[in-house]
């Protein structure tokens, strides 16, 4: 692949961004999508329903690996250096064959409805507004066509959960291909679906409502193979709720020219075959064998795991636990970094799980990641504001990271190295 050119990116985007904040300010407005991470969560928390508030932000468990996740980046402390001419910044990496404005591209996050009506499409906007790439979810609300329409050049790649119908997994790979995905990320850590305390006491799991199935109820394959009705599972719904849950999924069904019983079997046989606990490495050469797209593997975290991915040929690994939201108690990833690119070699590796801010990216950066996912905090943009949220997401963690990298002495993102951090050199 050739790098491409991208839009011209002001060398001092940190500035720019503290004088609209604060010029803007001068006549009484506050921003409306809040710059410190806790108060973004809060606000977008009292602006979702319960049940989005619940999916959102709630993960395994105690929720352990979110502290986790967290504590991490907290107690990693960067050290300046002074006296060095920061005036002009380049906050661009190059990944997977494509230069990219700065270190981060958007993670996939299934299910945006539950949080705004333009979902998925908003996002995509503000990636292109903004020019930073976004990783579609395989439980996006919004199919993959209509985003990558409104994304121009800007980068867009394709998460994968690998279903247990290996035609719809290749259908699904080839629409990514066609609508100019530059990677496939397949994830690993959801074969099966966390213990989520949140969910579970709500009784809530959207995509038996119909949501978040866009990229299923879209495909010809899928659609193809949905059963005539709905298996018997032997276990009913209670309550007076099942005449929203039918409503909710009889409007859906109109969106894709489904009735409520095909609604209801689509519902089925996506629950039945969504992913496969016996997915094992032989998978990842197939995979190979049915794209000539780079190929991603998210969701990796042991050492051991990154050497047999290299092994395995794979373009790039994602180390991730997936916000905290599938195991209890396990590591940070920020934690894990240095043992994984150590055995990642050559091979980049890109960090999520527990970023919220521009310093946090310079730190794991710092650490060996070539660049991150951000998850949450631009879903919270999108709950606060739309697709304006998401931007000014975007452009609080682009301004601060390249403060961040001036005021520790550095020009370059690829400047970030552990010297940068207490005690990790
Ligand atoms: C509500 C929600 C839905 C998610 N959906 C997906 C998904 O569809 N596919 C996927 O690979 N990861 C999914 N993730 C995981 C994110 O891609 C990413 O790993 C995670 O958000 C990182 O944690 P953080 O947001 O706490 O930083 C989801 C995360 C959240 C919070």
């Amino acid at each position: 692949m050739t790098e491409t050119s991208e839009p011209q990116a002001p060398t001092q985007p940190g500035r720019m961004r503290q004088m609209q904040v604060y010029v803007t300010g001068a006549g009484g407005a506050r921003p409306r999508v809040p710059t410190t991470p806790r108060l973004l969560e809060e606000r977008a928390a009292s602006a979702m329903s319960r049940r989005a508030a619940a999916y959102i932000i709630g993960g395994a468990g105690s929720e352990a690996t979110m502290r986790a996740n967290r504590d991490a980046f907290e107690k990693r402390q960067f050290v300046p250096r002074v006296l060095r001419d920061v005036s002009r910044r380049d906050l661009s990496v190059e990944l997977i064959g494509r230069r990219h404005r700065a270190p981060f591209l958007l993670a996939p996050v299934g299910v945006l409805e539950m949080v705004h009506s333009k979902a998925d499409l908003a996002v995509a906007r503000a990636a292109k507004s903004e020019g930073i790439g976004y990783v579609f979810s395989n439980q996006a609300s919004v199919a993959m066509e209509e985003c990558a329409a409104a994304m121009g050049d800007v980068p867009r790649w394709f998460q994968l959960y690998w279903s247990s119908d290996d035609d719809v997994v290749r259908s699904l790979v080839s629409r990514a291909e066609r609508c100019g995905a530059e990677a496939i990320v397949v994830t690993l850590d959801t074969t099966l679906l966390g213990w989520r305390p949140r969910d579970l006491d709500l009784g809530y799991l959207p995509f038996l409502r119909g949501l978040g199935l866009a990229q299923y109820l879209s495909d010809p394959v899928f659609r193809a193979r949905m059963p005539q009705n709905a298996p018997d599972t032997g276990i009913r719904p209670k309550g007076l709720g099942i005449v929203e849950t039918a409503f909710r999924l009889s409007r859906k069904g109109r969106q894709y020219g489904l009735s409520l019983g095909q609604m209801r079997a689509a519902v089925a046989h996506f629950t039945a075959t969504y992913s496969r606990p016996d997915l094992n490495w032989t998978d990842i050469a197939r995979l190979r064998e049915m794209t000539r797209l780079p190929i991603l593997l998210k969701g990796l975290r042991h050492p051991d795991d990154a050497a047999l991915a290299v092994q395995h040929g794979v373009d790039g690994l994602v180390l991730s636990n997936h916000g905290g939201r599938q195991v209890d108690g396990e590591a940070a990833t920020l934690d894990m970094l240095p043992a994984v690119v150590a055995k990642a070699g050559h091979v980049p590796v890109l960090l999520d799980s527990g970023v919220r801010s521009g310093a946090d990216i310079a730190k794991a950066l710092a650490l060996g990641a070539r660049a991150v996912l951000v998850g949450r905090p631009y879903v919270y943009g999108l709950a606060l504001a739309g697709e304006d949220g998401v931007a000014e997401v975007i452009r609080n963690l682009i301004a601060e990271f390249d403060l961040t990298l001036a005021l520790c002495g550095l020009t370059h993102a690829t400047d970030l190295n552990a010297d940068c951090l207490a005690g990790q050199a």
